[in-house]
């Protein structure tokens, strides 16, 4: 790859982004003023999304996401995400949906928002080319009975379209053991799974997290670079990371994308696979991934095309939606 190159026309499989995290500022701002909502607190004076740590960032991210009401207001947002992920290159893409913020964890409620959601993934496949996923999230500082019946929603709708369940949230909230039920009831119900831990959490918190919950992939898992046993077993297991370096690198758990355990991991034999996380929080896409992970490790073509085959064999999509896309 050369300087300038266009890294947007690498095509890319991404398994780890917040549907509403995902967001564009612009289209929060907008249907804030079509609902006469203030969130003004959101944004800097640029009309960036504004929060000073990672807890902050959870409280800014559930402001914004509070004028997403309607199925129509989650459809039109998904229409606004799957743009940019397009843009970027993005041929396949993984999001997190969490019915605590469509429709409260109801079943019924929560099997409408999914029908708008889907809806407008289809046309952006039909449109655009880029096929979507959905992957059902609890979040974890809203604790385990929360959980639970996110777990149901997830159960409840999991096929050919909802292919996951997953935890997000604040990593120092609670012990993955109280959230092992949810995780059991994804599991019989076929979901694949996935858990977000090694982020602020250290590799104490990913062992705990594949004892107590036994995902396929851990969301970052990155500070299991702090344990070389828990790297190999990572690699020995098969466990896929999803790494997300800018939004560890925007969030201050490394300094920059130099010093980012990505390519000590990869080098040890670990599955990595990139995403983005929450785009506009962190000021990314996945080309500006590309581009960083290139100018920080010299990684060409090759590297991003073994990076995209570990993403496919890692997708949680049925093997037909595979084929489509090797
Ligand atoms: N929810 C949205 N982004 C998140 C992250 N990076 N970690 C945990 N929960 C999240
Ligand atoms: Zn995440």
């Amino acid at each position: 790859t050369q300087e300038g190159a266009d890294f947007a026309a690498i095509p890319k499989l991404e398994l780890h982004l917040h549907h509403e995290g995902a967001a564009p500022p612009a289209f929060i701002r907008g249907l804030a003023s079509e609902k006469k909502v203030n969130i003004d607190k959101v944004f800097d004076e640029r009309g960036h999304y504004a929060y000073d740590d990672f807890w902050h960032f959870l409280q800014v991210y559930e402001a914004a996401t509070s004028v997403l009401k309607t199925p129509e207001d989650y459809a039109r947002l998904t229409t606004a995400v799957l743009e940019e992920s397009a843009a970027s290159g993005v041929i396949y893409t993984e999001t997190f949906l969490s019915p605590d913020f469509c429709g409260g964890r109801d079943v019924g409620a929560w099997r409408e928002y999914l029908h708008a959601i889907r809806e407008a993934a289809d046309a952006a496949e039909r449109d655009m080319g880029i096929v979507t996923r959905g992957i059902i999230t609890c979040i974890r500082h809203f604790g385990p009975d929360k959980a639970k019946e996110t777990a149901l929603c997830a159960a409840e709708t999991a096929g050919d379209w909802i292919v996951g369940f997953g935890i997000a949230g604040d990593e120092k909230a609670g012990k993955p053991r109280d959230f092992a039920y949810s995780f059991d009831m994804a599991r019989e119900a076929e979901l694949a799974l996935t858990a977000h831990a090694g982020e602020w959490g250290g590799p104490q918190s990913v062992r705990d997290a594949l004892e107590a919950l036994r995902p396929a992939r851990i969301g970052h898992g990155v500070r299991a670079i702090e344990d070389l046993e828990l790297v190999d077993r990572l690699a020995e297991e098969g466990v896929v990371l999803e790494v997300c370096p800018g939004s560890n690198v925007t969030l201050g758990i490394y300094p920059d994308v130099a010093r980012h355990p990505i390519e000590m991991l990869r080098e040890r034999g670990v599955k990595v696979t990139v995403s983005t996380d929450d785009p506009p929080f962190f000021h990314t896409t996945m080309a500006k991934e590309y581009e960083a992970l290139h100018h920080a490790f010299g990684w060409e073509e090759e590297v991003f095309a073994q990076i995209n085959r570990t993403a496919l064999d890692a997708a949680f999509c049925d093997q037909a939606t595979k084929d489509t896309l090797a």
